[in-house]
């Protein structure tokens, strides 16, 4: 939430922000802002709205230090007096994360005789910084104290009016990276923000902070210097970029079969790289949105194929429940950023109870990823659109892979069985090109006009509508709903008016149906039914309107195989009604903070 950049180095550091700032546009984008030095003096533009806007008010200044924000509102409206950068007498800031204390602070600095402009709790910090400046007239000093009366999370870039050279950095649970290039120094919430530039990164860790000269960077922590580890992004560029593609979401979805090929060739040939779950008396999986639907299926995979009690929780209520662990418990945290801040506090929690935690991450090196005791890298690369597609289905792959392997351990799955399950998971990104070959537009237009749509599946296909619901929604803004399909009835079902759209899923043989019959309900009171099922599954030509077809897989692959029509649908009625697909409303893509 919320993207952070800075720059300070040879060329001109305002287009660098500008382009940094939009490729970091998917961390938050209700207003941006740049500040930097030109003539000695400190001068920032911020806008309301998207960073074209702030383009628009751009000079022809040039400046070698620059810094830049673009905001997911938290403290106070979207507008251009709460926008970032933040300036108080001879402090400017931009800030990433909640402080959490900061009324509190805002009172007591009122009493020191500050005074505030905005509603957000980053122009508090911002004076606090300046009040601590101004005690100590030492720079490191101050940085080395702010952790002692800030409380929340925040990645803070600063910039002093006496020290026009140097930018400074400092972070405490939300994330910042660091990195070199031949003609400078740059600062970031993410990498995707300075790819453009340069591949060499360092990360910021708890607590640290970062002094930046154009020419070189001093690390410290706990007032000490700090020596860290120089890292290099391996992967492709070009998964930063749009790569043809009309949008980010599109060309993930399409990245689906290349990345799961890679995925499955490297853990199928390492399997014990994935984690026993037997050693456990307990599983718990833990996650937010879309990852939370992954934790929903291979709760069924697991159980089914391990033989063993799942219980699979939202982040943000699991950290405040009573949760019954121990060291003989073993709590899953799936993230994709690995940076959301739920599912870290949920991570913590585990390990205050000696829980054995293993996190299934995308971003490398990310909070998750550096304080689970194991991890599973999903090998993404960038997603880039705020709403998941690549990333939720190598989430359910590694969690497919966790059930196949516990099966295999507990010796639930046969040789036999355990080679054709091998064979079907390989049969996956063909098939999911297949899929892709559809034309999604048809079944669009029949949704894109309506209020509501209804999704509706038993057991594994109830979440596979779950997530399908959730991309609609998020997407299109069509009200949707997710419902087991024997639940209806008892309520919602009342819901449904002539056309109104009803997704069924029906991969589950076992009980397609009984899902069919509630098929039969809803079309019955003239809802417009378009099913997808797999291709071998007969039915009744009564009972859907439109049908979607897909292989007939295994459930350990055909619940990733599943989900890739209803993101196609989502997209494309998403992109019928014209909204701007990877950056929806009101949304961001690393939810950083409660
Ligand atoms: C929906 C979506 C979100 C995320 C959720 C968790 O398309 O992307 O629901 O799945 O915010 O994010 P991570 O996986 O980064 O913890």
């Amino acid at each position: 939430m919320c993207g952070i950049i800075g720059y300070n180095g040879k060329e001109n550091a305002i287009p660098i922000v500008i382009s940094g700032l939009k490729n970091l546009e998917y961390r938050g984008y209700d207003s941006s802002g740049i500040a930097y030095f030109i003539n000695k003096k400190i001068k920032i533009i911020k806008e309301k709205g998207r960073i074209k806007n702030l383009e628009e008010n751009l000079t022809n200044d040039i400046s070698n230090l620059c810094i830049g924000h673009t905001r997911w509102a938290t403290h106070g409206k979207p507008s251009k007096i709460n926008s970032h950068p933040h300036h108080v007498n001879h402090i400017t800031i931009v800030h990433n994360g909640i402080i959490e204390n900061y009324n509190i602070l805002k009172e007591d600095l009122i009493k020191k005789g500050y005074e505030f402009k905005s509603e957000t709790d980053t122009e508090v910090a911002c004076a606090l910084i300046d009040y601590l400046y101004t005690k100590t007239k030492d720079k490191l000093q101050t940085l080395n104290e702010l952790k002692n009366y800030l409380k929340g999370s925040y990645a803070l870039l600063i910039l002093f009016d006496d020290d026009i050279d140097t930018l400074y950095a400092i972070r405490k649970g939300s994330p910042l990276i660091v990195a070199e290039s031949e003609t400078g120094n740059f600062v970031a919430s993410d990498i995707p923000a300075i790819l453009d530039y340069t591949k060499k990164y360092y990360l910021l860790e708890e607590d640290e902070f970062a002094v930046i000269k154009s020419d070189n960077i001093v690390f410290y922590k706990d007032g000490k210097e700090i020596t860290k580890e120089l890292l290099t992004f391996e992967h492709d560029i070009k998964s930063a970029k749009k790569d043809g593609y009309s949008h980010f979401m599109l060309k993930e979805i399409h990245e689906q079969p290349v990345v799961i090929k890679n995925f499955l060739d490297y853990y199928l040939n390492n399997m014990n790289l994935i984690p026993d779950l037997s050693h456990y008396k307990k599983i718990h999986i833990v996650a937010c949105g879309s990852a939370y639907h992954a934790g929903l299926i291979a709760t069924f995979l697991i159980e089914k194929y391990g033989d063993m009690e799942v219980s699979t929780f939202v982040a943000s209520e699991y950290r405040y429940k009573k949760n019954f662990i121990n060291s003989d418990t073993v709590v899953i945290l799936i993230s994709q950023s690995g940076e959301t801040a739920d599912t870290i506090a949920s991570l913590r929690l585990a390990k205050e109870f000696n829980a054995h935690t293993i996190g299934i991450v995308n971003v490398v090196g990310s909070t998750i990823a550096r304080e689970a005791s194991e991890v599973i890298y999903i090998n993404a690369g960038c997603e880039i659109a705020v709403a998941t597609t690549k990333a939720y289905t190598l989430q359910v792959l590694a969690l497919s892979l966790f059930a196949f392997k516990l099966g295999i351990v507990k010796k639930n799955i046969s040789q036999e069985e355990q080679s054709n399950i091998i064979k079907e998971y390989q049969k996956l990104p063909l098939e999911i090109e297949k899929v892709l070959k559809v034309n999604y537009k048809e079944y669009a237009k029949k949704i894109y006009k309506h209020k509501s749509v209804f999704f509706i599946g038993r057991l594994i296909d109830y979440c596979i509508c779950e997530e399908g619901s959730l991309k609609l929604k998020e997407i299109s803004y069509i009200h949707s709903e997710t419902y087991p399909a024997g639940e209806l009835k008892h309520g919602t079902i009342s819901l449904i008016e002539e056309n109104t759209p009803v997704i069924a899923v029906v991969t589950d043989k076992n009980i397609a149906d009984k899902t069919v019959s509630n098929i039969k309900e809803v079309k019955a009171r003239g809802a417009y039914t378009l099913v997808l099922k797999n291709k071998n599954l007969k039915l009744d030509k009564e009972i859907y309107n439109d049908i979607i077809e897909i292989s007939d897989l295994k459930d350990l692959a055909l619940a990733i195989l599943a989900i890739v029509p209803l993101q196609m649908i989502a997209f494309e009625v998403a992109n019928m009604l014209g909204y701007d697909i990877d950056k929806p409303r009101n949304l961001a893509k690393s939810v950083t903070v409660e």
